[in-house]
């Protein structure tokens, strides 16, 4: 497995390997990596025939006062990892080639990044985009995936790809989590024991409104007061937002069906997490622990 940090150096492997006819799958990550991106590499390994991982905290989708500078960080423990999971090139880029001095461009989708995360974090998205459209125009990947945990982070991609006719298939992948059902993050490692443990609150959310769901409950006024009532019976625990919307539009649905989107964000302590999950999928978020542990 080899590292690049130059944008040139993995410009030129990429267009030299799509002259050869080569399929190549982009997972793009910000690092300290875990099952979650685990599985977008076996994904991406299964489609391609160069299989690039790029290792980048992007310092345009952090926020003032938000965690840039304390985001975990462990290069040596992510090599093992891809390497295990068989990648075959790690781009990691210095963040003053990518964007330089006078760096001026900009990449924004604009209604679909309106709301939920992009309410509670303006200016996220147009980072999140900004960097995934340079990285496709670096790696020129065939396949680029994503997990559904960011589930509006890969609405926006899947939408500026199409919108700029971006030659990138874009793969959304399931949400991988840990045994108990807590979602799979690299920002899990900011949690205590104790807020570890109150982080079951958000699958436990999820997992309370499915089995209303499949018990025929459509009425969201009552679905959400389920969820509320899961995450306010952890005491500490703060709801950024929670809310059901479309899952194609991002829309406020007052009914939900099938494609209705649960969103969450929820503090613990001092960690925000994200969880979601779509009411019609089947993801089995019910035969999880139901009754917080003691
Ligand atoms: O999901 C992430 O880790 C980041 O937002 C991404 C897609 C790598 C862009 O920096």
């Amino acid at each position: 497995m080899k590292i690049i940090e130059s944008v040139l150096e993995m410009q030129q492997i990429s267009s030299r390997a799509r002259g050869e006819g080569k399929r190549i799958a982009l997972v793009p990550t910000m690092g300290f990596l875990h099952a979650g991106h685990g599985s977008l590499m076996e994904e991406g390994r299964r489609r391609s025939d160069l299989l690039v991982t790029s290792i980048f905290v992007n310092p345009t989708q952090f926020g003032a006062g938000e965690d840039f500078d304390s985001y975990p960080r462990d290069l040596e423990r992510d090599l093992a990892v891809a390497a295990k999971a068989g990648v075959d090139l790690i781009f990691a880029p210095r963040a003053r080639e990518m964007y330089p001095e006078g760096y001026q461009t900009w990449v924004d989708v604009e209604k679909l990044t309106l709301p939920l995360c992009g309410a509670s974090r303006p200016g996220h998205f147009r980072g999140v985009t900004t960097v995934v459209c340079k990285l496709f125009g670096i790696v020129q990947p065939t396949f680029a995936l994503f997990g559904k945990k960011d589930f509006q982070q890969l609405a926006v991609i899947r939408r500026m790809t199409a919108d700029l006719n971006l030659p990138v298939e874009i793969v959304g992948m399931p949400i991988v989590r840990e045994a108990d059902g807590l979602a799979m993050s690299s920002r899990n490692s900011y949690l205590s024991p104790e807020d570890r443990v109150n982080a079951l609150c958000l699958s436990r959310a999820l997992g309370a409104v499915t089995a209303a769901y499949r018990k025929g409950e459509r009425d969201v006024a009552a679905l959400e007061a389920l969820a509320r009532g899961e995450i306010a019976s952890v005491a500490g625990a703060v709801i950024d937002y929670l809310e059901f919307r479309h899952s194609g539009s991002l829309e406020m649905q007052a009914r939900a069906d099938d494609a209705t989107l649960l969103a969450m964000a929820v503090k613990i302590g001092t960690t925000r997490l994200i969880d979601n999950c779509v009411l019609g999928d089947d993801e089995d978020l019910l035969s999880r622990p139901v009754d917080p542990p003691n």
